[in-house]
């Protein structure tokens, strides 16, 4: 027996325990010898009943997803499971950390579960483009019903342990000594003899359901609603329905086909990359165990407005109070409202209690006075995006922030290497670039700057995992990663109007490939304002921006831009822009002619690889699915299609190169020009993963 399963006694109790750090994953080297031990206590008739649980910080968070799209070797998660389920002794398993994925599976291969209080319990194998394999889709509708199951299975969020008691998923909850209680439980059902059915044989759950298929299938079409584009949701739906419409044995063998199905397909490919990518980005090159991250007790906020506002709510949403700052008492108290307008919006949909309302509204203390922050540890600017009124907040900031207190700027685009001259402590200065709506979008654009000190990137690292968020180190250079790229992205978005295509007819290549938008119904709600005030500021023009502009179609805001908004929000085509493309294109003399989604997509998608091929180059990012981090939590880009880089070697970095040259023969345009690493990367048939790591470092 190896050291990832022990077995031990307590007079007829065997207590099984699997070490497996660091979350338990059912690797071969657990699976093998625990289907070893499970046969022989199984058979041994000193052996009353039994428990299985786990060392380490969590209970099995799931199959090992390393393993995937390899060969896998027997014993299978679900052999285990059988093994389990022909115990004719009460088996027990005891919960604490996590039980995921097949580690619930495993759990509900056992008669019994009982639970440490703080345990989740839950199946996201969605989350990875896939659906839980080894009986999840059958086991969990007998026991928590096939309603709540299809929303747990579809959705792939974890419920609390007091959820999961209630609804019938765990038999007993404990506050502490969860390994004791549960060797007592497991003594006290072998002394009572208790009747004992596996789960898969206990029906009553389905019954209702079974008899209004109809009604189910419209939980069904509820639940996929928000699925765009992948498959996993519609599977995992699939198989449970399957529940309801055949018998145990052939429900469990068409989930195992289906699991094999998405496993070897590229959207699980794309989602299981970014789940490696997403836990890869926190490991910054020259940020090493020995930097401690610094306390972060209070966080103080410069700037009440759309920025300042969702980034106070994120922190005070993670526990940690803000301090926030504006110029004026009227300003502040605008700002003040906004927070607390979103948090009674949060009330009257459910999701916040009038009484968590409360707590988190006096974490907020307000101020106009820059001494009020000197108690933070940690500061963000998000005001003006000037860099003379960095310079002026910044120098304020470096008068009264305490000694090691971290001083951020929220800036989209500004120099950070600047404003950290701006102050006497440029190794304490960073970029912490929060993406709109802030208390909502998971991203957050760590900027080291050249002085940065290695310990306060690791604390801004540590205190955006504390607050929810997904940290990306980044290096300085205008626009950083994500917008940098983005800018790339729309480059061509004027000409290809221009030169024949329709705002529908992008944005629809755009949403069929899986964006929750396209280019200019994000434009539209962003405000057209914003680029043309910007373009005015650098004496640049935009034949059909400027003009919407002029006459006051600046997007969602005022009801029109590059669309027509009669509810404020759904986009509606209006013959009145598509009229003065075409007069602005007759203005310019160019032809209008058919443009093809394929053109479309080499004018979007590949100007924006080439300069994420560029940052790599530069160094601005560490790794490629680095950029894929960003792209996938802070703009959107579609999971199954694993972030832009990902899905550049999917289409072909050859291919890429080829047509990149094609646009830039025709067009002259330097976005097209093909980077000198897209090049080689061709030429030598290697992917990004290859690249080296950079200023990033
Ligand atoms: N397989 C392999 N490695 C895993 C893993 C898994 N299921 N889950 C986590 N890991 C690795 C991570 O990659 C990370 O490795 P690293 O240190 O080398 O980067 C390490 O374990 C720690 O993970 P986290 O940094 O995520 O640790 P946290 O404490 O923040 O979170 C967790 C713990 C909540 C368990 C989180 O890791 C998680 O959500 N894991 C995935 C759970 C999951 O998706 N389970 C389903 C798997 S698919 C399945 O079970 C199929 C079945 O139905 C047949
Ligand atoms: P905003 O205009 O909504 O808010 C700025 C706020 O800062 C205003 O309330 C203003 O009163 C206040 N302010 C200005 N000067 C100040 C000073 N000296 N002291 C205290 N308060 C001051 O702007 P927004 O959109 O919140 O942007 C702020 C920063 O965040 C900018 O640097 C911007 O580039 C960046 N950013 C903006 C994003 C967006 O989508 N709006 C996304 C990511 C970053």
């Amino acid at each position: 027996m190896t050291q990832s399963v022990t077995v031990t006694r307590n007079g007829g109790v065997a207590i099984v325990t699997l070490d497996n750090p660091p979350v338990n994953a059912m690797s071969f080297h657990v699976r093998e010898p625990l289907q070893k031990a499970l046969l022989k206590l199984r058979d041994d008739d000193s052996v009353e009943a039994l428990v299985l649980t786990c060392a380490g910080r969590t209970f099995v968070a799931g199959a090992d997803i390393t393993e995937f799209g390899k060969p896998v070797q027997r014993p299978h998660l679900p052999d285990l499971i059988e093994t389990l389920e022909t115990f004719e002794k009460p088996t027990v398993a005891a919960i604490h950390g996590t039980a995921l994925g097949g580690g619930l599976e495993l759990a509900m291969g056992c008669h019994f579960r009982v639970a440490d209080r703080g345990a989740k319990f839950g199946l996201p194998e969605v989350k990875l483009g896939l659906l839980p394999g080894a009986g999840g889709t059958q086991r969990l509708p007998r026991l928590v019903g096939p309603s709540k199951a299809l929303k747990m299975i579809v959705s792939g969020n974890p419920i609390s342990a007091a959820e999961a008691h209630k609804d019938g998923l765990v038999d007993a909850v404990f506050d502490s000594d969860l390994l004791a209680n549960a060797i007592d439980f497991a003594h006290d059902l072998a002394a009572r003899g208790t009747i004992l059915a596996p789960v898969s044989v206990r029906d009553e759950k389905l019954a209702a359901a079974r008899a209004d298929l109809a009604g189910f299938d419209a939980e069904i079409a509820e639940a996929l609603k928000k699925s765009r584009g992948l498959d996993a949701p519609a599977t995992c739906a699939r198989s449970v329905r399957n529940a309801l419409t055949m018998g145990f044995g052939e429900a469990l063998a068409t989930e195992r086909n289906y699991f094999f199905e998405l496993v070897l397909g590229d959207q699980s490919r794309a989602q299981r990359h970014l789940f490696f990518a997403e836990r890869e980005a926190a490991k910054v090159p020259g940020v090493g165990k020995g930097d401690r991250p610094r306390k972060i007790a209070r966080v103080g906020v410069i700037g009440a407005g759309t920025m300042g506002g969702g980034i106070s709510m994120s922190f005070v949403n993670g526990g940690i109070p803000v301090t926030l700052l504006e110029m004026t008492d009227e300003a502040l108290q605008r700002g003040l409202g906004v927070i607390a307008k979103n948090y009674a919006i949060s009330v009257s949909r459910g999701s916040l209690t009038e009484e968590a309302k409360t707590k988190r509204l006096a974490m907020f203390t307000g101020t106009t006075d820059y001494a009020d922050l000197a108690d933070c540890d940690l500061i963000i600017e998000a005001v003006f995006e000037e860099m003379a009124v960095k310079k002026e907040v910044f120098g304020k900031l470096d008068a009264v922030a305490k000694p090691g207190a971290i001083l951020a700027s929220n800036t989209s685009y500004l120099d950070v290497n600047e404003i950290a001259a701006f102050t006497a402590r440029p190794s304490d200065v960073l970029g912490m670039h929060f993406f709109s709506p802030a208390n909502v979008m998971k991203l957050l654009e760590i900027v080291r700057g050249e002085k940065t000190a290695p310990d306060v990137l690791a604390t801004a690292i540590a205190v955006a995992k504390t607050i929810g968020k997904v940290p990306v180190v980044v290096g300085v250079c205008h626009g950083f990663v994500g917008n940098r790229m983005l800018g790339a992205r729309g480059a061509e978005a004027e000409d290809l109007l221009l030169e024949g295509a329709t705002p529908a007819q992008v944005d629809k290549v755009f949403t069929d490939f899986g964006w929750p938008m396209g280019t200019y119904q994000m434009w539209d709600l962003a405000g057209l304002d914003i680029g043309w005030r910007t373009r005015k500021s650098l004496g640049k023009t935009a034949a059909i921006g400027d003009a919407l502009c002029e006459q006051g179609r600046f997007g969602q805001k005022t009801g029109k831009g590059f669309y027509l908004y009669p509810d404020g929000r759904t986009p509606v085509t209006d013959p009145e822009v598509e009229a003065l493309i075409e007069a602005k294109a007759r203005e310019k003399g160019v032809n209008r002619r058919t443009i093809s989604t394929d053109e479309i997509m080499e004018r979007t998608m590949y100007p924006m690889i080439n300069e994420g091929a560029r940052i790599l180059e530069e160094g601005i990012a560490a790794r490629s699915s680095d950029i894929d981090t960003v792209w996938a939590n802070g703009y959107g880009f579609p999971v199954g299609q694993g972030g832009p880089m990902f899905w550049a070697e999917l289409v072909g970095l050859p291919k890429i190169v080829e047509r990149l040259e094609y646009w830039h023969g025709r067009t002259g345009k330097e976005v097209y020009n093909p980077s000198t690493l897209l090049r080689q990367l061709a030429e030598n048939g290697a992917g990004f993963s290859s690249t080296a790591k950079g200023k990033a470092a």
